[in-house]
């Protein structure tokens, strides 16, 4: 069964006329579309914000191997708990996602596009696979693209294998090649050394689709919403105890305490920024900026009520890491163990703050240490909520105490 539409405001998205930023791509150089992207100041959507113009920029000047192709992969793995904006630009603004395909396949010289779609949505795989057809019958697709003679481009769609890690860019190329989805090391980078050895530029589902509005309606119009740092409108995905989950709209530069408003979460005890592998904030920091400069997020925002256990909450997210952590690197394979660990004895009250200081150190350790952006960042809910729920945590070990 496909899941409701859970928009809850009107997007940007709508006000972009299909092909308008292809066409508007097409008349400019490769050299100017990628300036037209670097201008816009775009920031990666998928969590770690890399500036757009300058991946495209590295793949643009990568060499391609003699008889080989650049690539332009399109990430719809959407794993990160708590994220579900994807889904709703695939299954509703298919034809912008592709379109932003087409201009980066342009900008940095691929002839080949592969979507890679997180196994839950195959649901979306006919939608999708026709609007595909359709853009191949109009011309978007395929050889001399809308007359322009030498350029080639298609889409395949693949479907992801399952597990988180996958949507991590060098384990998603592993993953697209038919191995195991485990992260490489870095560098080579993707926009040099990608899939199948060739320059692959990743971009976000959310990335790919600003672009063809950037390319529509201009760097100038895009980088006069958001922040200086921050440019841009953005989707976020709501869910926990508030009125009105669903995805948003909201420009980036909202405080935490604006956007808890809208949605219906005036009450929270702790907002999660950016899924597990964010930050979990309490009530005073309510006045910081979701922005790459402050507080920053692919899109997930969980909000915790007043009646919430944060230990719990901790726990609930270890679990998760412990789960899929793919076992390569031992800072991440043993510390999320260690640090599960660690929340069951604060659960039963049996920690002391000399004991928690080596769980915090530990957490330092994983972050400086693990191979990939899941082990460098797992450790963030359980310092986050440690540090800012420090009294509720400790105050088990001293009811335990008590008794
Ligand atoms: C464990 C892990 C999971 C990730 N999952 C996703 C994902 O589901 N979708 C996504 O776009 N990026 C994900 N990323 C980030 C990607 O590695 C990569 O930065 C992103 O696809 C680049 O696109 P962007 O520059 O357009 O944001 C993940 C990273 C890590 C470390
Ligand atoms: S950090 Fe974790 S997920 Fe990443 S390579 Fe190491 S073990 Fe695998």
């Amino acid at each position: 069964m496909q899941p409701n539409d859970s928009r809850k405001t009107p997007l940007t998205f709508d006000t972009i006329e299909a092909g308008s930023g292809l066409a508007a791509a097409l008349k400019k150089s490769r050299a100017d579309i990628i300036g037209e992207v670097s201008a816009s100041n775009l920031k990666g959507r998928g969590g770690a914000g890399f500036p757009t113009g300058t991946k495209w920029n590295l793949a643009a000047a990568a060499r391609v191997r003699e008889g080989g192709s650049k690539y332009v992969v399109c990430n719809a793995d959407e794993g990160e708990p708590g994220t579900f904006k994807d889904r709703v630009l695939l299954a509703d603004y298919a034809d912008l996602v592709f379109e932003g395909m087409t201009i980066a396949a342009r900008a940095i010289g691929a002839t080949k596009g592969l979507l890679y779609l997180r196994g839950e949505y195959v649901y979306l795989r006919p939608h999708l696979e026709s609007v595909l057809a359709r853009r191949r019958k109009a011309g978007e697709l395929g050889a001399d693209i809308l007359g322009t003679a030498g350029f080639t481009f298609d889409i395949e769609i693949r479907m992801g294998a399952g597990a988180y890690v996958c949507g991590e860019e060098t384990a998603l190329i592993e993953s697209l090649e038919g191995h195991r989805g485990e992260p490489r090391n870095r560098p080579p980078f993707p926009v040099n050394t990608g899939f199948m050895g060739r320059p692959t530029v990743v971009n976000n589902v959310e990335t790919l689709a600003s672009v063809a509005a950037i390319l529509s309606k201009g760097a100038a119009w895009f980088r006069g919403v958001g922040t200086e740092k921050s440019a841009g409108f953005k989707l976020f995905s709501v869910s926990g105890d508030c009125d009105a989950p669903g995805v948003y709209e909201f420009p980036l530069g909202i405080t935490i305490a604006e956007l808890l408003d809208r949605v219906g979460g005036g009450n929270a005890k702790a907002v999660q920024i950016g899924g597990a592998s964010g930050q979990c904030l309490p009530a005073s920091a309510f006045g910081r900026r979701i922005a790459f400069e402050d507080v920053a997020t692919g899109g997930s925002i969980i909000v915790f009520g007043p009646g919430r256990d944060m230990l719990h909450v901790a726990k609930n997210f270890m679990e998760f890491f412990v789960e899929e952590s793919c076992g390569q690197c031992t800072p991440c394979r043993a510390g999320n163990a260690k640090l599960l660990e660690g929340i069951e004895k604060l659960e039963r009250g049996e920690c002391s703050s000399t004991y928690l200081a080596e769980l915090l150190a530990l957490s330092e350790t994983m972050q400086l240490a693990s191979k990939c952006g899941l082990g460098q960042s797992s450790p963030n809910a359980f310092v986050s909520i440690v540090t800012h729920f420090q009294d509720e945590i400790l105050g088990r070990t001293a009811a335990a105490g008590a008794r």
